[in-house]
């Protein structure tokens, strides 16, 4: 396809996107989190918009910004937070692309005030947050639904294992050990699978072009679903 051509792939479309990570409270002062850089997913959300979409970005705490006058940016704290949000834009989405480092736990009690230390350690137990892209793969109507997956061994096995628990339409695996890709920097490589498993190894580049990639093939996957 010629660039221009690509222009228009994605107008009337309404793309809903989740970036970055989640903060975890535990007291006024701290928090858990993760080493997700949001980078990725303002990239689907720019490169969206270029193609006609109307995107809605729901962002963990980030630094990275848009100037991109075309998307709404909607911040979020907690992945209690972006579960909410996430399902509040739901029913109106097209595209639904989980871009975000969701944390998988959080402090299972916060504390109002702050925590001052004392001689001995700190335990601070455990729960399980809710999984926000299962439970909108569970009330998934016409959507077209795509995860991530961040993976350091198996990738593909193990990404494709979430495709289906999820009832993904399409999951990117991220091989996160792999040179030049992962969290902080400006490049990624990912492979992109279907849910008929037609696999497409996005090489090296930067995280705009892999966007851009991504987007296509969900477009393609898009057109062959309703032929
Ligand atoms: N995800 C989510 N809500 C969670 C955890 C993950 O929506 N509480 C989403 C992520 O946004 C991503 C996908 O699920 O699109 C896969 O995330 P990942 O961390 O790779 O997989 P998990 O299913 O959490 O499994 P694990 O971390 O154990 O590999
Ligand atoms: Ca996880």
């Amino acid at each position: 396809k010629t660039h221009q051509n690509n222009r228009a792939e994605l107008s009337g479309k309404k793309v809903l996107i989740s970036a970055g990570p989640t903060q975890e409270k535990v007291d006024p002062i701290r928090f858990f989190t993760n080493h997700s850089s949001g980078k990725m997913g303002f990239a689907l959300a720019e490169e969206a918009a270029k193609l006609g979409a109307e995107v809605t970005l729901v962002t963990g705490p980030v630094s990275v910004e848009t100037q991109n006058k075309q998307i709404k940016r909607v911040d979020v704290v907690s992945a209690a937070d972006m579960y909410e949000t996430m399902h509040k834009h739901y029913p109106s989405s097209d595209i639904v692309i989980k871009a975000a480092a969701v944390a998988d736990y959080r402090p299972k009690q916060t504390f109002s005030e702050k925590m001052k230390k004392q001689s001995g350690g700190w335990r601070v137990e455990m729960e399980r947050t809710q999984d926000i892209l299962q439970s909108l793969g569970e009330q998934k109507t016409h959507q077209f639904l795509a995860g991530f997956a961040a993976e350091t061994t198996n990738p593909i096995e193990y990404g494709f294992n979430k495709l289906k628990k999820k009832n993904l339409d399409a999951i990117i695996i991220n091989d996160v050990a792999a040179e030049g890709a992962g969290f902080a920097g400006d490049t990624n490589a990912v492979t992109y699978v279907n849910k008929t498993e037609e696999t497409k190894d996005i090489t090296l580049r930067s995280k705009h072009d892999i966007a851009k990639e991504i987007l296509l093939l969900i477009s393609r996957d898009m057109k062959d679903d309703m032929n």
